[in-house]
């Protein structure tokens, strides 16, 4: 028995691939390739650890799921369960948000582009807070609370110097004083929250403790100028949960706790906003090989389009034809966008045989590649959840036609 990619509900017995309780054959029997897995279980387990690390360095923190990761209704929803808040950025991840039974006072709406509408929406539901990129818009937040006879709580993103990122508020002394007049004399919102997101699959304590440096050195900026915000929002970032196992989440949350502790700030509440974390592992993808090539370079019938190098999963390949064989010999897998670009893997160690009509099993592809999949115009792949032997269609193309958030509310 062998666990594939470190995924304990992948396991491969005697040549045959289980997902929980489930035979691939099983599944392949009713289901054709391209097929979209997503592992019900493998996201509780993902929140539940979580939740359990974090909680258990910070005492008052919160958990907000980064929608954007993973907008399928199904896997919100599973999360929702498992009393998790929202982070979303606009009108339709809102909507459904809402249609899913996320409360307004768990949901932390924001981002670079907040049209009035939005604004005004998100205030008169009562959203927890509005995030914001740009000081300009908490005088509109100001103006549309105060038209509402309401006080709204907001947080700024602070730009966290990644690449010279321009997402986010550089704190630059003038926009230290302008928080200054937004506090003294903005009646209608409550400055509340700072946070900062440096940039997703952050494998390295280094990060961590850059994205820290820029929570802190704002918060000192800021309270030099009695801004005083209470709370500190780390934002998401996490690898997939069987990339980054719990020992070294475990060391990421002590350090961060040991660093807030040294600085001796006094924080009210710690938000994260994890999306990777909670679904990457937890989607797999089982495609076929339509060609070999003379030079083992082999073409699948999935491609960008929907399992797109954007995404930035970790993507792991297997032959589950021949999962029995070693996989150590170079082979560059294509999809079957026509164009060069559409490379998923170069030198990738595969099996010695390959053959039209084999499957290939890719995982950690839960997160991110629905929301970067494109328009190319080939058929979108079913998408099934399974829980223990339980599986269920979550998005038929026949019937659901398109898995844009637009059909989902
Ligand atoms: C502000 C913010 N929070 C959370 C996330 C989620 O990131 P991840 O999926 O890497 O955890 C993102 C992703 O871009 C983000 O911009």
């Amino acid at each position: 028995m062998k666990t594939l990619a470190g995924n304990p509900y992948l396991v491969e017995k005697e040549g045959n691939v289980f997902i929980e309780s489930v035979s691939i054959h099983e599944i392949l029997e009713e289901f054709k390739p391209p097929l979209f897995i997503f592992l019900e279980n493998k996201i509780r387990d993902n929140v539940k650890i979580f939740k359990e690390v974090f909680t258990s360095h910070f005492e008052n923190s919160e958990f907000f799921y980064s929608f954007k990761a993973n907008f399928l209704p199904e896997i919100c929803t599973i999360i929702h369960s498992e009393h998790v808040g929202a982070e979303i950025i606009g009108e339709l991840e809102l909507s459904l948000a809402l249609k899913l039974g996320f409360s307004p006072s768990d949901i932390l709406l924001g981002g670079p582009y907040l049209p009035d509408s939005l604004i005004s929406r998100a205030i008169s539901l009562g959203v927890k807070e509005i995030i914001v990129h740009d000081l300009k818009d908490l005088k509109k937040i100001n103006a549309i609370a105060q038209q509402q006879g309401r006080v709204q709580d907001t947080c700024i993103r602070v730009h966290s110097t990644k690449y010279g990122s321009k997402l986010g508020i550089e704190l630059t002394q003038n926009a230290c004083k302008e928080l200054q007049e937004v506090k003294n004399k903005f009646q209608n919102i409550q400055l509340k929250t700072l946070l900062s997101h440096l940039t997703t699959q952050m494998n390295n304590i280094n990060q961590y403790r850059q994205n820290l440096g820029a929570l802190i050195s704002s918060i000192r900026k800021l309270n030099k100028m009695d801004v005083k915000l209470k709370n500190l929002n780390f934002g998401g970032g996490f690898p997939e949960a069987t990339v980054m196992k719990r020992n070294q989440l475990e060391k990421i949350a002590s350090f961060m706790e040991h660093a807030l502790h040294e600085m001796d700030l006094e924080v009210e509440r710690v938000y994260f906003e994890p999306g990777r974390y909670f679904v990457g592992d937890a989607g797999i993808l089982i495609a076929e090989i339509i060609k070999v090539m003379d030079d083992r370079t082999i073409f699948i019938n999935v491609g960008n389009h929907i399992c797109p190098k954007f995404a930035k999963g970790s993507y792991r390949f297997y032959n589950l034809s021949r999962i029995k064989a070693p996989h150590k010999f170079k082979t560059s897998i294509n999809g079957i966008v026509p164009t060069d670009q559409d490379i998923l893997a170069k030198d990738y160690f595969f099996t010695k045989e390959l053959k039209e009509g084999d499957k290939v099993l890719i995982t950690n592809v839960g997160a991110y590649t629905l929301t970067f999949s494109n328009r190319f115009p080939y058929s979108l792949p079913l998408i099934l959840s399974l829980n223990k032997t339980r599986i269920k269609k979550i998005f038929d193309p026949i019937n659901n036609k398109d898995f844009s958030l637009q059909h989902w509310i």
